[in-house]
């Protein structure tokens, strides 16, 4: 579903990415789990194409993103359901009006949709809150808003979510009920999961393999339970 060769992104003489590598196959949850700071929303921004590496092939579905026109790379964020780090809603938007943007901002692909409450309603019910449509997100919880953001990463039914964070500012309680809906999404839509979390319980949970992002690169690759029993120091580092 996505694979990332050699990638590399500079600022300055800050080298973020020095020669990073992925695969995410079908159906499968992969955790890439790095230290604040690490690059891990610079490696998700290229991926989606919202950031320019400086060298690196990035395929999504077979297809190289670094080489897309506008039109073929909007084409291909369709089948790619981000969930931002924070959340990333429209402030002055109802619930409903943010599920309706992606719609109507690829209607090339979705058509002129006349009635949209169907699909803003399945979104919404899939991830529990089908009642807050017609409140603004500053009405909602922190938990709620990122149920939210989930919906409306739902809402083009991808075949690949990217979670940037997913339970980082949520008290413990909220994340198990983030972490368990992630699980059931999961199931429901049949998607490939990118998640990138320093929350050792979420990688527990919903990974099935798993990558460390240090000094740029994978510094090691494994199950949750081949990591967490590693003697390496740097490793371990993470599951303290
Ligand atoms: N647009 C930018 N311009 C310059 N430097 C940037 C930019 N975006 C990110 N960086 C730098 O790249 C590095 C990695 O940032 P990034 O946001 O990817 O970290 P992260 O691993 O996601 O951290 P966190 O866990 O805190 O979210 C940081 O040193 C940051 O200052
Ligand atoms: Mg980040």
């Amino acid at each position: 579903m996505l694979e990332i060769k050699d990638l590399r992104k500079s600022f300055g003489n800050n080298h973020v990415l020095n020669g990073f590598n992925l695969e995410l196959f079908e159906g499968e949850n992969l955790v890439i789990m790095g230290k604040s700071g690490s690059g891990k929303s610079v490696m998700i921004k290229c991926l989606v194409g919202l950031m320019q590496p400086d060298s690196g092939s990035i395929r999504v579905m077979g297809k190289d993103i670094t080489k897309l026109n506008r039109v073929e790379l909007d084409d291909i964020r369709t089948e790619i359901g981000f969930l931002f780090q924070g959340n990333a809603l429209y402030d002055s938007m109802t619930v409903r009006e943010n599920l309706e943007f992606p719609l109507r901002r690829h209607k090339q692909k979705f058509g002129d949709i006349k009635d949209t409450t169907p699909l803003v309603t399945e979104a919404l019910e899939s991830v529990g809150l089908a009642h807050t449509m017609d409140l603004m997100p500053s009405e909602l919880s922190g938990g709620m808003q990122k149920r939210i953001a989930l919906a409306r990463a739902l809402i083009l039914k991808p075949r690949i979510i990217l979670y940037d964070e997913p339970t980082s500012g949520l008290d413990p309680i909220t994340s198990k009920e983030i972490i368990e809906l992630m699980r059931r999404v999961q199931k429901q839509y049949k998607t490939s999961s990118l998640i990138i979390t320093h929350d050792v319980d979420c990688a527990r949970v919903v990974s099935e393999r798993m990558i460390l992002l240090v000094d740029g690169t994978n510094y090691a690759e494994g199950t949750f339970a081949e990591l967490a029993s590693s003697k390496d120091e740097q490793v371990k580092a993470f599951f303290k």
